[in-house]
């Protein structure tokens, strides 16, 4: 596959239009303005990476005793210190379960705080998405017949491609495909589709589950929303995988949404850049290396 860009994620521009113009309003000439403008766009950018620092300091902090505490648990399951009565057993399994949730719990967050901040790298590339749905689709099955869900893959599939990172866009296919499988009842089905939109390619995962409830349709890519905490506690989710999806498709310059009509199913839709053909990818690089000079 031709790798055409390597890009770290657009940054948030630093200060808004609004912040800007009360800069201006209280600064003596254009000079005292950019003055202003710099000292505070670096400190902007000395908090953000005093943030980032923070963040990854706590994941470490958490991550290491977690493994530990994750390995000895293991151990005592499998009765390596010796047989244990059923009901200590049972009791390791829960701690065991809950230990999943924190340690996704913490990659998820971490991963979201990275995507956020502009320091998770993508590998921009034209990626086929047939290709990328069916590797999802197989990773996914078992998962869906333990619940005799049916994965479709339209028959029909034009070969669509769009720019993006292919890791970063399967683990977008993958939140969402998992979602539909989750909030599905047994034995339906969950369709998935890839349309042409002229510059924009698209692809669409519909299911027959639950809909999402009205008044969680505004905030559903919030973190840690979730519509019934008893339903999702059994679910194991986060609430994170939505708002990971929305930042990953924002920094491929996509755009990420849903349809839902409660009792009778919901459709999450991808729209991302068409890839352009491959000596475009090529100019465009050359265009990229030389400005970057
Ligand atoms: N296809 C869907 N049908 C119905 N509700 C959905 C669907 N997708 C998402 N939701 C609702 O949106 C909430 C947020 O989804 P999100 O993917 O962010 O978190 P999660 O799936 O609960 O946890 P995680 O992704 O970490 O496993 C879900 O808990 C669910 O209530
Ligand atoms: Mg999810």
């Amino acid at each position: 596959m031709t790798q055409f860009d390597n890009r770290k994620i657009k940054r948030p521009s630093m200060l808004t239009e609004k912040q800007r113009s009360q800069i201006r309003a209280c600064s003596k000439d254009e000079k005292s303005f950019e003055i202003l403008i710099d000292i505070l766009t670096s400190q902007q950018k000395s908090l953000e990476h005093a943030k980032s620092e923070f963040f990854s300091v706590i994941g470490h902090e958490l991550r290491t005793p977690l493994t530990a505490i994750q390995g000895s648990l293991a151990l005592l399951a499998k009765g390596v210190p010796g047989p244990l009565p059923e009901k200590a057993i049972n009791m390791i399994e829960i701690a065991i379960e809950n230990s999943i949730r924190l340690r996704d719990l913490i990659n998820y967050f971490l991963d979201l705080q990275m995507l956020e901040s502009g320091e998770a790298k993508l590998q921009l590339q034209p990626v086929e998405l047939k290709p990328l749905l069916n590797q999802a689709v197989t990773n996914l099955k078992p998962f869906a017949a333990r619940r005799q869900i049916k994965l479709i893959l339209q028959e029909e599939l034009p070969g669509i491609r769009v720019e993006a990172d292919s890791d970063r866009l399967l683990q977008v296919i993958s939140n969402l495909l998992s979602n539909a499988i989750k909030f599905s009842p047994s034995s339906s089905r969950i369709t998935i589709t890839i349309s042409d939109h002229g510059t924009m390619g698209c692809f669409s995962i519909s299911d027959q589950g639950p809909g999402i409830p009205e008044s969680l349709q505004p905030v559903v890519f919030d973190k840690f929303v979730q519509a019934d905490v008893a339903n999702d506690r059994q679910s194991g989710g986060t609430g994170l995988g939505l708002s990971i999806c929305k930042a990953i498709v924002e920094q491929l310059d996509g755009e990420i949404g849903f349809t839902t009509t409660p009792g009778s199913g919901t459709t999450f839709y991808v729209e991302l850049p068409a890839a352009p053909p491959d000596n475009e990818f090529t100019r465009r690089q050359k265009r990229r290396t030389t400005t970057s000079q």
